[in-house]
């Protein structure tokens, strides 16, 4: 693994692999024993998006690492006046030692890695967010044991969320189900790959989508981006939340997963929100964990 695009392009054993490492340094970090894994390392952060957990959660790794975060602000950067990312990717890769970036075209990811040298995080685009997904599996593993066999549910919109989960599910042999109104699934090539490899369901019927889900996901109508679209989005979406009524056709023991923000009362009531709180919360404490086994993967020196 030399970049963290999508997790469409990881190995099954890549995912794997960072699980297992994310597993670990929790461990660490909770027993006091953590190690400086990036001594001296730079990791640059470019945000052309609003951020909360993955601006601090990736500032706050590096830290723990021993290494040292820089944000960039797109606002602040020459990109925002017209800087090619090209340009942008050999120039950073002469300073630092990774970036992680926040944006809207998967493609501008794609060219920062193709065109620089070090390695690069995607952290969210229109297309994938794959450092939440890999905090999410890292969540259900811990809460259930394993991934094998479970099914999970993800109701709302067909957006980046919806392509990382099914990508995360499928490589981990979890069955998926995705309800969402017509016109609203997830990127086609992911659901034509999804079908072929997996037990794979994508209906507008919320609750045959639910029946018998080890993991309920929701995620917001409206995504970044699509600010002007809220008002037509809260009339497509009513109905597509995680409420009792789709509790009661899931497992008894089922988890809640948000990647958060929440809108209470639109994908999620605050009911079913506040009483799986102890799962959501411990989804966002996992994002710290998980993006550091990403960046010691990527970024640790070979013969340490
Ligand atoms: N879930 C997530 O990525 O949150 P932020 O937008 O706050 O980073
Ligand atoms: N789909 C949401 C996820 C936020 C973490 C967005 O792109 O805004």
């Amino acid at each position: 693994m030399k970049h963290l695009l999508k997790l469409i392009d990881l190995d099954d054993d890549d995912i794997t692999d960072i699980l297992n490492l994310a597993d670990q340094l929790k461990y660490e970090k909770k027993n006091n024993l953590s190690k400086k894994y990036l001594e001296g390392k730079k990791l640059g952060m470019i945000f052309q998006k609003s951020s909360t957990r993955t601006r601090v959660s990736f500032e706050a790794g590096m830290y723990e690492l021993g290494g040292h975060a820089l944000f960039l602000s797109a606002n602040d950067l020459q990109i925002g006046r017209g800087e090619p990312v090209q340009d942008t990717a050999r120039v950073l890769s002469r300073y630092l030692d990774g970036i992680i970036i926040r944006t809207y075209a998967q493609e501008e990811v794609e060219s920062l890695a193709r065109y620089g040298s070090i390695p690069v995080i995607n952290g969210l685009t229109d297309f994938e967010h794959p450092c939440q997904v890999l905090a999410d599996l890292m969540t259900i593993r811990e809460f259930k044991g394993s991934l094998d066999g479970l099914k999970l549910c993800y109701i709302g919109d067909g957006n980046n969320m919806a392509n990382s989960l099914i990508a995360g599910a499928v490589k981990t042999k979890m069955k998926i189900s995705i309800a969402c109104p017509k016109g609203y699934e997830p990127d086609k090539r992911i659901i034509e790959w999804a079908s072929m490899n997996s037990d794979f369901l994508c209906t507008t019927d919320i609750l045959s989508a639910a029946a018998d889900a080890d993991v309920l996901y929701t995620d917001v109508w409206a995504s970044m981006g699509q600010e002007s679209e809220t008002q037509i989005r809260k009339a497509v979406f009513k109905g597509y939340q995680i409420n009792d009524q789709v509790m009661a056709v899931a497992k008894p023991d089922a988890m809640v997963l948000h990647c958060l923000p929440a809108h209470r009362e639109e994908e999620i009531t605050e009911k079913v929100f506040e009483e799986h709180a102890k799962e959501i919360f411990e989804q966002a404490e996992n994002r710290l964990h998980a993006q550091k086994a990403v960046m010691v993967l990527l970024m640790k020196d070979e013969d340490e």
